[in-house]
């Protein structure tokens, strides 16, 4: 049996796995919530972020291409080790623990599926350009695709807002169960780790849940302007 197979068919590696891409998706969020952050230094910062990513394929193909695997890797491990948790006959002594998992493993399931619809409406919206096809395409005046204009018109508008605020609600819940399990399903749980854990956690999704909505929420209050309004 090949490495490959030893790891996936084992449930313990299967958990590794689990944690290792959760753990690198934790990772990218905290990179694309301070790329985000630029629009509060105003266009051309902005749009200089857009445009350096890409005229660099070399830089945003590999982590595109990275980024994939890790998202389906991370899903399929999900489904794979929910579908063993929920087939796990409860037995006389272990009876608790397992209907906790089975409760865990479904509420993450569901707070996860939720935050794949939320990825797809949010690459058709500011990668594919379906959602606002209106705002997508324009340039500034270096001839740089204006992903400035895209953002500030995209959160001007109250449902696109809320529609935010609601994926990031979701995502705080999945985020919050999800950085506590990495430290766990590496053995890091031990009692006198618990408060550094959870203290983390909680500081993970707080600076998680801030930093994604803080430049939305000062365009919906009009703060940030389009450069025509400064
Ligand atoms: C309020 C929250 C968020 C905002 C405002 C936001 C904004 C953006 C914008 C403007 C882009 C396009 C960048 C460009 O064209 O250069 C983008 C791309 C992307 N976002 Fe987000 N994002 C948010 C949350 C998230 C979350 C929670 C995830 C993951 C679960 C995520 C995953 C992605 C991915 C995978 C891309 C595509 C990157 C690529 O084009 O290769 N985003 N986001």
């Amino acid at each position: 049996m090949s490495f490959k197979q030893r790891i996936f068919q084992s449930s313990l590696g299967r958990k590794y796995v689990m944690a290792l891409t959760g753990a690198l998706l934790l990772l990218f969020l905290i990179a694309h919530m301070t790329g985000n952050l630029l629009v509060l230094s105003g266009p051309d910062a902005f749009n200089a972020y857009g445009h350096y990513l890409k005229t660099h394929p070399q830089l945003l193909w590999p982590m595109r291409i990275g980024l994939l695997i890790t998202f389906v890797v991370h899903i399929y491990l999900a489904i794979s080790l929910s579908i063993e948790n929920n087939a796990a006959r409860p037995n006389a002594y272990a009876f608790k623990n397992t209907v906790q998992a089975t409760l865990t493993s479904r509420y993450m399931m569901l707070t996860g599926t939720l935050t794949l619809a939320y990825l797809i409406y949010h690459l058709l919206h500011f990668t594919i350009g379906v959602v606002q096809p209106q705002y997508f395409s324009g340039v500034d005046g270096e001839n740089r695709h204006d992903i400035y204009t895209m953002f500030v018109m995209g959160f001007r508008n109250p449902i696109v807002y809320v529609s935010y605020l609601i994926a990031q609600i979701n995502l705080v819940f999945h985020l919050k169960h999800g950085s506590r399990s990495v430290f766990q399903t590496m053995g890091w749980n031990q009692a006198r780790f618990k408060g550094l854990i959870n203290g983390f956690s909680l500081t993970y999704v707080t600076i998680i849940f801030v930093g994604f909505l803080l430049g939305p929420t000062l365009i919906l209050l009009n703060v940030i302007k389009l450069p025509g309004e400064m």
